[in-house]
């Protein structure tokens, strides 16, 4: 039986028009712009407006994935959606967004593993193309944060921004897929740190949707150890290595974490995408902006390796390579 490979076809995202800049929330908080990008790189963040749900966000990220792919919605037989913060606690995001699309056949399912929600739903479409259950899968990061955050908690609120990103993944045969697709990818979680980063509501403890709550630095002083730890493993599977890999698109949380990480690594700089500093952190969203950022700014072209990363609450973590 020929294998099957996961090939990526189309990358697409979307950020909410408003920008809110470090400067104005300086201007209703005991906050600084000096603060902010000193210690997390970030400048400005996106936030939806009004009414501007998550799976809005999702929907026109996955349109321009598709639009990218060069596919119509009902090439589509599964979407993955991760989210922290659904539209509702149920149905799935990703049954509002296959409606919108129009699709009516596979399925569609959300997945929760909050900042590395990317990758665990990647890894996750990935296994189920590769078992031909599926064909095309819709792998979607979607975010909107603003809805969960203490605005009056300035050591949380300055972080984190809106936003979605969606990739276009295939199951090709692995003789014409060649060296390109998903190459591997590690999944990792450690339920003993959920109350360092957690949201203090939910549907089954408090009957409320909660506000997001993180011990900062204990978050930060695990976050490198385990980015590298599980970016060794990806490098042990494949013999992948800092020098093999053509770009490094880590979730984007903070920029001493992406800098301390590649550099732990060994990556040059050059190879970092790094778009924390418009974006802030958009928890599920970030790794699939950044790649249609660095996708359409040309520099990850077609045959690139990608290694993409990310760490975050559970505590999750995980890493992916990618060959484009
Ligand atoms: O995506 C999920 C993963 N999440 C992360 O990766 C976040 C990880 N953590 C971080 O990125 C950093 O820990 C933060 C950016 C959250 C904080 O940076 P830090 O260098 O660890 O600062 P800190 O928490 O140690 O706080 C230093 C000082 C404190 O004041 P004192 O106690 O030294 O007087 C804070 O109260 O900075 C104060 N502070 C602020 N000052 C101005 C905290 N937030 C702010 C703020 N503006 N927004």
């Amino acid at each position: 039986m020929n294998a099957i490979r996961s090939v990526v076809r189309g990358i697409g995202s979307y950020l909410p028009e408003k920008v809110v800049t470090n400067a104005e929330l300086s201007r209703r908080l005991d906050t600084s712009d000096e603060w902010i990008v000193q210690r997390t790189g970030i400048c400005q963040r996106h936030v939806a407006a009004d009414g501007q749900a998550t799976s809005a966000l999702a929907r026109i990220a996955a349109e321009r994935a598709l639009a990218d792919a060069g596919l119509g919605a009902d090439a589509i037989d599964l979407i993955v959606l991760a989210t922290a913060t659904p539209d509702q606690t149920f149905p799935a995001t990703a049954a509002t967004v296959q409606a919108e699309l129009g699709i009516v056949r596979g399925a569609a399912f959300d997945l929760q593993a909050v900042c590395s929600g990317f990758v665990f739903a990647l890894a996750t479409a990935d296994a189920h193309l590769r078992t031909g259950m599926f064909k095309r899968a819709l792998v979607i990061g979607a975010e909107t944060f603003s809805r969960i955050l203490d605005w009056e908690d300035r050591t949380t609120c300055v972080l984190f921004g809106d936003g979605a990103g969606a990739m276009v993944i295939e199951a090709v045969p692995a003789d014409e897929a060649g060296a390109r697709g998903v190459v591997t990818t590690h999944l990792r979680s450690d339920g003993r740190h959920r109350f360092k980063l957690y949201v203090d509501g939910g549907p089954s403890s408090t009957q409320t949707v909660g506000h997001l709550r993180m011990e900062g630095r204990e978050v930060f002083r695990h976050a490198v150890g385990m980015i590298t730890d599980v970016i060794e493993d990806a490098f042990a599977a494949t013999g992948e290595s800092a020098e093999s890999i053509d770009w490094f698109v880590p979730h984007q949380a903070n920029r001493r974490i992406i800098d301390a990480s590649a550099q732990k690594l060994n990556i040059a700089p050059e190879k970092v995408v790094t778009t924390v500093d418009r974006h802030g952190n958009t928890s599920a969203a970030s790794i699939p902006l950044a790649l249609d950022v660095a996708r359409k700014d040309g520099r990850i072209k077609d045959g690139d390796l990608v290694l993409l990363e990310a760490m975050g609450g559970g505590f999750t973590w995980a890493s992916a390579l990618v060959r484009w």
